[in-house]
């Protein structure tokens, strides 16, 4: 499987919201969206950047004691995860493939946890602190497409640079 690599250095809050709204454009039914980082870094503020670039109306808040919630977008639905107080097999038994191979797209936070769970295929995100108060954004792209999107979203980021 083609797996890409990229960096998405975002010095504030609007470079992660021009992230979410490239990917959100992007973005179709099975499209997955796997974050990660620690505590604050900043995986639910994606999320709702990422939801409003779908068209989503209502107000996107962290699952964290729901586990999963369905929102309606514009033209997909969206499907957020916070995996965080799971173990492996409570998230086994959720039957989640329901999500990533249904007709929305899914993003999961602390999708590390449940890794063998995930499709193979996959976009994977890292938010780490970085020293200047923003954020450094790993991204992984895991099959062909995903990787097309990183190798977009590294032209993108080499302009702003
Ligand atoms: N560049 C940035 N990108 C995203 N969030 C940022 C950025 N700069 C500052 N923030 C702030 O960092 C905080 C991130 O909180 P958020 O709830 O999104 O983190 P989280 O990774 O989901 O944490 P948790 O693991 O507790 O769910 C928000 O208050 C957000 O405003
Ligand atoms: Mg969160």
């Amino acid at each position: 499987m083609i797996v890409k690599h990229t960096i998405w250095q975002a010095r504030n809050e609007n470079d992660t919201v021009r992230l979410a709204r490239s990917l959100a454009g992007w973005a179709s039914a099975e499209t997955l969206l796997a974050l990660d980082g620690e505590l604050g870094a900043g995986k639910t503020r994606f999320s709702q950047a990422f939801a409003e670039a779908l068209g989503v109306q209502t107000v996107v808040n962290s699952p964290t004691f729901t586990i999963i919630k369905e929102y309606q977008g514009e033209r997909l639905p969206f499907y957020h995860m916070d995996v965080y107080r799971l173990s492996m097999a409570e998230a086994d038994e959720l039957g989640l493939d329901d999500y990533f191979y249904g007709d929305g797209v899914t993003i999961v936070e602390w999708a590390s946890l449940i890794e063998p769970l995930l499709p193979p295929e996959r976009l994977e995100m890292r938010i780490l602190h970085a020293a200047d108060g923003g954020r450094r954004i790993e991204l992984t792209g895991r099959g062909a497409r995903y990787a097309d999107w990183c190798a977009q979203l590294e032209e993108m980021g080499a302009e702003n640079a």
